[in-house]
């Protein structure tokens, strides 16, 4: 027996080098951990669970019949964070590069499969350069069982994944199939092709950073839904972010034990909004101020900026926050901003997390470049992601709710179930001056005049009070009391139920 045992110790240990020190140092000078301190830091102390640890590569080409790793480039199980259950798979850089072979995708199979059996998140570590590239076909084919597995399981299971190295082909399109994609900052790469294949075909000189660093996929492209300083920073906000996402579609927002008394008062904002409408403001302030001792988790926190989208918890339980930023290009919707909120719109929907929308939008931001962008299109998205949306829907209108913005965030007419005011809230097809230009066209010589014309639009339509007349603002509320009056409309919401009619799937403009 012992020398079985010791068989097994030699073994477990050679699994445990991956590539070996050299490698591993490598690594480590790169600022980067290896796949298995990565897994020690995401997960609870002593919970990881490892599978296939002994797993070994098939091929034979190209002198690969003389390179068997144990663990074949992928750490792969399950474990917990803080108490709740998550699968896991994190790619190992030191094993040829992290690429992914037949058994390599077999052991990621695996993983998606219980994961989605035993309905809780996954989360995969990727650090690789895609497809094996001795394995040819049979590479291809691994990737293709991850990618159907991605879409198996999306709208069931959060999936997450974090990009912590130089990462390219399906490295790159299994995550962009998950809910949420983050990155490392100067660490981290993705692109489909990388900047040496560019410069063949292209003849453009890019570095890899240029190409696809944190600084282009969580500011530009909106790849990527956030980016952190280092490893260490990275893993211990997904950990964060886990405590906000329920486990699957059907189990509901987790609830975790709130010191915040939900009737706290916050005499401040009755003064956020300031005299002059044209006067930004800060909408995050009302974002912490409402939510429970103040946690907030942002999604594309630097991406269309003019959006706010994140997880809060109210009461305890974990709501999502769509809001205009009047601090951005005065909170207007563009073709991003719309996608970025009817991404976020839709995980919510999907997996039964309330959401809770905070208006201050001038409307839809005019231009060709817009137009040619697209933004009926982008902006359509946003629309039906509302109204397709069947979890609790409370809206706040703080300051503008202008033209086609006002129905497409979440107003009472596209699905919300309870519509607030502040007392300063303008629900108008436009600004003033805007309106007096068009409707008196033929007084514009007269300034008298329009002066005239202009407050009296004022006067009727840029209040709250027109929509309340109608039933379309259910209340206008005390801007201190927001807190309470919205924790308790979601928890006269809790149970809302809504039968949608029976369709294969709908068909969102992409
Ligand atoms: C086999 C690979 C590999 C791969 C890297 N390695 N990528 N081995 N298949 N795909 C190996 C390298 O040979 C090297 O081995 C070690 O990993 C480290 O790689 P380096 O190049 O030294 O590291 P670095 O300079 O940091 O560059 C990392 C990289 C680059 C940007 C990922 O290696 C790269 O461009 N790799 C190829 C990317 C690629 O084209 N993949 C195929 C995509 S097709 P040694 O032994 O020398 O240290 C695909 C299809 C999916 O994935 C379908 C999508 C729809």
């Amino acid at each position: 027996m012992k020398h079985i045992l010791a068989e097994l110790d030699t073994r477990r240990t050679q699994a445990l080098l991956g590539g070996g020190e050299k490698r591993i140092a490598a690594q480590h000078a790169k600022g980067k951990l290896t796949a298995r301190e990565r897994l020690e830091l995401l997960l609870d102390a002593g919970s990881f669970e490892e599978f296939d640890a002994f797993v070994e590569h098939r091929a034979v080409d190209f002198g690969m019949d003389r390179t068997h790793i144990a663990g074949d480039g992928v750490v792969t199980g399950w474990g917990t964070v803080n108490g709740r259950k998550v699968f896991v798979f994190a790619k190992d850089f030191t094993v040829f590069g992290g690429s992914l072979s037949e058994t390599h995708a077999t052991k990621i199979n695996k993983i998606q499969d219980m994961a989605l059996k035993n309905r809780a998140p996954i989360i995969g570590l990727f650090d690789a350069g895609g497809a094996r590239i001795q394995e040819g076909v049979a590479a291809l084919g691994g990737y293709g069982e991850v990618f159907r597995r991605n879409v198996l399981a999306s709208g069931v299971i959060p999936q997450i994944s974090l990009i912590m190295g130089p990462c390219a082909g399906g490295d790159v399109y299994s995550p962009a199939m998950t809910d949420f994609i983050f990155m490392v900052k100067d660490t981290s790469y993705m692109f489909v092709t990388g900047p040496d294949v560019t410069k063949t075909v292209t003849n453009e000189t890019v570095t890899a950073e240029e190409l696809g660093g944190a600084s282009v996929h969580a500011v530009r492209s909106s790849v990527a839904d956030g980016a952190y300083e280092n490893d260490v920073e990275a893993l211990l906000q997904m950990r964060r972010l886990i405590d906000f996402l329920p486990a699957n579609n059907c189990e509901g927002p987790p609830e975790i034990p709130s010191f915040d008394d939900i009737e706290r008062l916050e005499p401040s904002l009755d003064t956020l909004v300031p005299d002059n409408p044209n006067k930004p403001y800060d909408m995050k302030e009302l974002v912490t101020k409402l939510a429970d001792e103040g946690d907030f988790f942002e999604i594309q926190a630097t991406f269309a900026r003019n959006i706010i989208t994140g997880f809060a918890r109210l009461a305890g339980r974990t709501v999502g926050i769509v809001a205009n930023q009047p601090m951005v290009l005065a909170g207007v919707l563009d073709s991003d901003a719309s996608r970025k909120g009817a991404r976020f719109v839709r995980f919510c929907n999907a997996f039964e997390i309330p959401i809770v929308t905070l208006v201050d939008v001038p409307g839809f931001l005019p231009g060709t470049a817009q137009e040619y962008g697209g933004l009926i299109k982008h902006g359509a998205k946003l629309l039906f992601a509302y109204s397709q949306a069947t979890v609790p829907l409370v809206t706040v209108i703080t300051r503008k709710a202008y033209g086609g913005a006002y129905d497409v965030m979440a107003s009472k007419h596209v699905g919300a179930d309870v519509n607030y005011a502040w007392p300063t809230a303008q629900i108008a097809v436009m600004g003033a001056k805007g309106a007096v230009e068009i409707i008196f066209r033929q007084d514009m010589d007269d300034p008298e005049k329009i002066a005239k014309h202009v407050k009296g639009y004022e006067d009727r339509f840029l209040s709250p009070f027109v929509a309340a007349e109608r039933g379309y603002i259910d209340e206008v509320i005390q801007p201190s009391q927001t807190r309470k009056r919205v924790a308790r409309a979601l928890a006269m919401l809790r149970n809302k139920h809504v039968e949608a009619p029976r369709k294969k799937h709908d068909n969102i403009p992409l």
